[in-house]
């Protein structure tokens, strides 16, 4: 079901490329002739527009060093340069620098583009870039609301590019484990699902020190952090989602707060405020945020506190399925611990899975998983921590991308329809919260 349509669309692949049951990745943007691993390719010119955190270090520094044999930066681009030129210094690179994006583009003539900008703007990007005829790879969220996405579904139709969403959560050892215990049958069919996801007061206030904090940047947490989750949930399942209702309250930050200043730096209730954090501590951040801040004024540690948050740090949604499968949903940010918990309820038991990214107590695995047999026995399966970004996702998510012929047994790869149907359900749920009224799928795009 998920990415039916898509240009990567799983069921084509196979058809074509394979007459064995092993499925290889639908994902590499680079051709190739031998197995999987390390081959002669000729390697891939990239480049990447938004050099902020995530473009600096995962898609810039870890990929062109890690992956060198695999892909070359030929421009690095944003339009506030103390970053970009701090960036550049950082990752390691002499490739050339644009604050203008159509003449990075026109110079450089990239095979793929990565957009790692903030998320309102991904779209531009993305569009433009494949109108110069480059393929892409664009951090999540892919859009912010239905009219970016449409607009993203007819270019796509229109310049035939290809579009790689980067969902590294479904490489996280936790969500793998119950992607192959729901594939067993194990639990037999799904029929609802009950997920929680915590955001601690210390990533989860994060959110609300920066451009996060806008709906108009973000798409609110429903969309920024949710389309994770809801992207796990229907590949979890295989499905789509089909309606949705959600309530949305600011509870902890925003106006909520009992003081405010502009940002930590200068607030005069340092020594009072359980979210003062000092940016100064952490150098790469200096360099990347702080001597940037006379270019645009973006302050990477501006308050949680401040009256005009207009995002929702207590939301819970209720989601239908294509598959008929119920789901109650919920994200709360201001918890005393970080991690998720998923229940699968299926007609011949229950799965749980229980992830911990950061809790004060000592705990020495990555997750559990727990299977539960009606009328029958409860096996638990520990899951320990990876190396590498988010537990070890970050990397296989590249070596999906970028390596030759990396079997996909779990259909892991994420193309334009799933990154599609991941927003839908968070764009819903914030006009179900605006409207008061369920929101159907079927409104608000057409593929
Ligand atoms: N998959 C993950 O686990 C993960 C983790 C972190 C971030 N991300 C995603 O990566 C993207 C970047 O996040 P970040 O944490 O690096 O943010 P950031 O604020 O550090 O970087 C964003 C960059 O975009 C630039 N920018 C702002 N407005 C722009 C515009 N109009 N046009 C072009 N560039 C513009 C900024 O100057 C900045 O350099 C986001 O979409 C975020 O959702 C994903």
């Amino acid at each position: 079901m998920t990415d039916k349509k898509n240009t990567f669309s799983r069921r084509k692949f196979l058809g074509a490329a394979m007459s064995t049951a092993a499925a290889v990745s639908v994902a590499p943007l680079i051709k190739q002739s031998s197995a999987y691993g390390k081959q002669a390719v000729k390697k891939k010119r990239i480049a990447l527009i938004g050099t902020g955190n995530r473009g600096e270090g995962m898609w810039g520094r870890n990929l062109i060093h890690d992956w060198k044999d695999y892909v070359e930066m030929v421009g690095l681009c944003d339009p506030n340069k103390v970053r970009l030129e701090e960036a550049k210094k950082r990752i390691r690179t002499d490739a050339p620098t644009f604050t203008d994006f159509d003449k990075m583009m026109k110079t450089t003539k990239p095979d793929i583009l990565i957009v790692t900008t903030v998320d309102s703007t991904h779209y531009k990007y993305i569009i433009k870039g494949m109108e110069y005829g480059s393929d892409i790879i664009t951090e999540k969220p892919m859009a912010t609301d239905e009219k970016q996405c449409q607009a993203i579904i007819d270019a796509q139709k229109k310049t035939g590019k290809k579009i790689i969403v980067t969902f590294n959560y479904r490489y996280g050892a936790v969500h793998e484990k119950a992607k192959e215990v729901l594939l067993s049958g194990d639990i037999g069919r799904i029929t609802s699902l009950d997920f929680h996801w915590y955001l601690d007061v210390r990533h989860g206030a994060d959110y609300f020190r920066r451009w996060h904090a806008f709906i108009e940047k973000s798409g609110s947490l429903f969309v920024h952090k949710a389309t994770h989750h809801f992207d796990l949930v229907n590949w979890w399942l295989d499905a789509e989602p089909v309606e949705v209702f959600a309530f949305g309250e600011l509870q902890k930050y925003g106006k909520n707060g009992a003081f405010r200043g502009k940002n930590c730096r200068l607030c005069r209730y340092k020594d009072k405020c359980e979210f003062y954090w000092d940016i100064t501590k952490n150098q790469r951040y200096v360099d990347l945020y702080t001597k940037a801040e006379k270019e645009d004024g973006y302050f990477r540690d501006a308050c949680v506190f401040r009256n005009a948050i207009n995002i929702w740090d207590t939301m819970a949604v209720t989601v239908k399925y294509n598959s008929d499968v119920l789901m109650s949903y919920s994200l709360n940010a201001f918890m005393p611990y970080e991690g998720c918990k998923v229940g699968f309820n299926g007609t011949k038991g229950r799965l749980d899975v229980r992830m911990w990214e950061r809790q004060p107590w000592k705990e020495s695995r990555l997750g559990e998983i727990r299977i539960t047999k009606n009328f029958g026995k409860s096996q638990v399966i520990d899951i320990h921590h990876a190396t590498g970004g988010h537990g070890g996702a970050d990397p296989k998510l590249k070596d999906m991308i970028f390596k030759l012929n990396v079997p996909d047994p779990l259909n892991q790869a994420a193309g334009l329809r799933a990154g599609v149907m991941s927003i839908l359900t968070g764009i819903a749920g914030y006009h179900s919260v605006e409207e008061k009224r369920s929101v159907k799928i079927s409104e608000l795009v057409n593929f």
